[in-house]
């Protein structure tokens, strides 16, 4: 079960957390690849699809970059941080 507790914090200095580690490894990452194409899916069909690109290979982009994110903050290998240059955090 997820802990949705919500605690506040100062701007510019970093929370206290654990990284959400399980559902990467539960998954592995072909799992949470596909998760993630399969959640942006949703999203472009949502209320909010104006936010991003509608175009099929853009969007395709943004599902690997933003994935690359996602791995990263749930523990994984550091694909987001090797690609932008600089560290999540
Ligand atoms: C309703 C909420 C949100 C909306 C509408 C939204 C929308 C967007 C859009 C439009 C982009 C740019 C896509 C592009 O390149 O064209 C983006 C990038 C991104 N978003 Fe969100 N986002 C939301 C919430 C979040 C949250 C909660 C997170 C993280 C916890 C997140 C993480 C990211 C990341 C990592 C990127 C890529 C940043 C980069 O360029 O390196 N987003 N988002």
């Amino acid at each position: 079960m997820v802990n949705y507790k919500v605690t506040t914090t100062v701007f510019g200095e970093r929370p206290d957390f654990k990284e959400p580690r399980k559902i990467l490894q539960e998954l592995g990452r072909d799992g949470f690849g596909a998760m993630m194409d399969r959640f942006y899916d949703i999203v472009v069909e949502s209320d909010i699809a104006n936010f991003f690109p509608q175009d099929k290979d853009m969007l395709d982009k943004v599902k690997k970059h933003n994935t690359k994110f996602f791995v990263e903050a749930c523990g994984g290998e550091k694909e987001y941080t090797q690609e932008v240059g600089h560290i999540i955090w």
